[in-house]
């Protein structure tokens, strides 16, 4: 459809904390536009806040653990037309009973409260989370994880922010670095998407091959901050503080302000960077977040500068070969004086006896893994793994808790795929350019279900290029860029200085109980939120197993996967263990 720009005020999410809160996904109506009528959509609603579409930002401690429960009260799915069936796990029910799985992306979290993807949460059923927060402060998120429909979850709106605080950082325990604070720093969660003529949300990209329910990657036409299309904000004459989270599905992003105006960097997926990075640019991938630094003391009264996008989309879209999607939000100077303070020179002084971030560590043992595509034609096209492997492998990757591993990440595909690893933060070692035809034919590639993880040595195209300024530091998602090795050094953690057992055997959720209505009482007291589970702890998501269960099964570890959701739901995702 036609819709301007600007029509809508930038949406402030509301914050929420405390030692116990509850998120319940559901159905609601949102308007994505002021000239739109309002469409379903999906949100995770805490109590009386929130509802609509994405979720409150809830803003936690550092070693303070919390509780959440979380509750699956879908009714239908507003993309259940966009299921695709043929999926591993899919099953055909779910487009009136869609599954849920609550993830805490970045968290330091016990296998068993991790939303592992099979870790499903059925209509009219609830899962406890223990969140122990044995991390510094960073800007983490929550989203949906469910097999096969987290792509339709999260875009239809399962997203919401979860700032983690500590004395280095603002809130209750002060702000040591003069940084910006409250109404100066402002969570804004990117998002792009295409709308049906009446202003719905489209599930499919008609920008994409029109073949089959699974896309390549839904590449959107119009940017969505904080759940509104290309919305304005006015701001004071100051320093502002944006944590950004790009919580698309599919697009990498190079981020930067119409005028060219030059911002900083401070911190990024894990917490902060030693120093700020003034940039000009800076290049964003699906599930990476940045801390930035934003001047507008020089913003006059009533001018104006836009956040843009001057990235292509990854193949196939880039066939078109154009940016589809440049513009996110506008921001208007107004005459208020803001916050006054300036960027600070340093930002780990104090924390914990190192004053900067920690110099790489030498890994003890080093580890190929793949991205790659079957170039066959079929429908979809390409299947595109991790390893040649497919999620229901058993042939996954065992580190050994306490050590410290080399990751060797090759791309022998012409896009950037943002490679996650669920509770572990790494710091990138750097991308090498590789001669990927060679490395193929060298190693030709077996049909799927065949582990293949050949050395990238002897392939290398050039020198290794150092990550930018903006990704040092501890990440937890690395943008592994096409054709390249992408090392990454990863220490995984023991069960001592975790708190908890990271290789736990766990159940399953049991199945809800379906009996007519998704929402009956007796799935609902029926399911993971009865007496044990509520007072269990982080044994919680056992369930009682008494209503209705059918194959509990049992579970193990963590995951690594794909972030373009689209690939994370086609298999470009496995199970890892950090055993003993
Ligand atoms: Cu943001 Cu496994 O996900
Ligand atoms: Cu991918």
């Amino acid at each position: 459809p036609e819709f301007e720009p600007f029509c809508d005020e930038l949406p402030s999410l509301s914050t929420l904390s405390g030692n116990e809160i509850t998120l319940t996904a559901q159905v609601g109506q949102h308007a994505f536009h002021r000239d739109f009528p309002s469409s379903p959509a999906l949100s995770y609603r805490s109590g009386e806040i929130g509802g609509g579409y994405l979720g409150p930002t809830v803003e936690a401690y550092s070693g303070e653990p919390i509780m959440v429960t979380f509750e699956n009260d879908l009714t239908g799915h507003p993309l259940a037309a966009d299921m695709d069936m043929t999926l591993h796990g899919m099953q055909a029910d779910f487009r009136a009973n869609p599954p849920t799985s609550l993830h805490l992306h970045g968290g330091v979290t016990s296998p068993e409260s991790d939303g592992h993807p099979e870790l499903l949460v059925m209509p009219g059923q609830a899962a406890m989370h223990h969140f122990s927060h044995g991390q510094e402060a960073a800007h983490l998120w929550y989203h949906d994880h469910a097999m096969g429909i987290t792509r339709l979850n999260v875009y239809a709106g399962l997203i919401g922010n979860y700032l983690i605080r500590d004395e280095f950082d603002t809130g209750k325990l002060g702000n040591p670095l003069g940084l910006p604070a409250e109404e100066f720093e402002i969570p804004l969660i990117l998002q792009e998407k295409i709308f049906t003529p009446t202003g719905a949300q489209n599930g499919r990209s008609t920008i994409l091959i029109p073949e089959g329910s699974w896309e390549g990657g839904a590449v959107g036409d119009v940017g969505l901050v904080n759940g509104k299309v290309w919305p304005e904000l006015a701001v004071a004459r100051g320093l502002y503080r944006f944590r950004i989270v790009n919580a698309s599905s599919a697009s990498v992003w190079n981020l930067h302000f119409s005028n060219t105006m030059t911002f900083w960097v401070i911190g990024n997926d894990a917490g902060m960077l030693d120093a700020p990075v003034a940039i000009n640019a800076f290049r964003c991938a699906p599930g990476e977040r940045y801390d930035l630094l934003v001047d507008f003391t020089g913003l006059s009264e009533g001018s104006t500068v836009e956040l843009r996008n001057d990235e292509a989309p990854p193949l196939p879209a880039a066939v078109i070969g154009e940016v589809t999607m440049p513009l996110f939000c506008r921001f208007r100077g107004d005459s208020r004086r803001g916050f006054t303070g300036g960027v600070p020179s340093q930002l780990r002084g104090g924390r914990r006896q190192r004053d900067v971030l920690a110099p790489l560590e030498q890994p003890t043992v080093i580890r190929t893994v793949t991205v790659s595509q079957q170039l066959e034609l079929r429908n979809p096209p390409a299947q595109m793994t991790l390893n040649n492997l497919t999620f229901s492998t058993t042939d996954v990757e065992r580190p050994r808790q306490g050590t410290v591993e080399q990751w060797n990440i090759v791309n022998t595909t012409p896009d950037p795929h943002p490679i996650h690893l669920h509770l572990v933060n790494f710091r990138i070692l750097g991308r090498t350019p590789m001669r990927t035809l060679e490395y193929l034919i060298r190693h030709p590639q077996p049909t799927i279900g065949n582990k293949w993880t050949p050395s990238p040595d002897g392939f290398e195209a050039g020198p290794m290029i150092s990550p930018a300024p903006w990704e040092a530091g501890m990440k937890d998602t690395v943008r592994v860029d096409g054709g390249t090795v992408t090392r990454i050094i990863v220490r995984f953690p023991t069960a001592d200085e975790l708190g908890f057992d990271p290789d736990a055997m766990f159940d399953r959720l049991p199945k809800a109980v379906m009996t007519g209505g998704a929402m009956t009482g007796g799935a609902m007291t029926g399911g993971a939120m009865t007496g044990g589970a509520m007072t269990g702890g982080d044994q919680a998501h056992q369930g009682n197993g008494h209503h209705g269960m059918s194959d509990p099964g049992r579970l193990q570890g963590y995951v690594w996967h794909c972030h373009l959701l689209d690939h994370e739901d086609h298999d470009m995702m496995l199970p890892y263990r950090i055993v003993p």
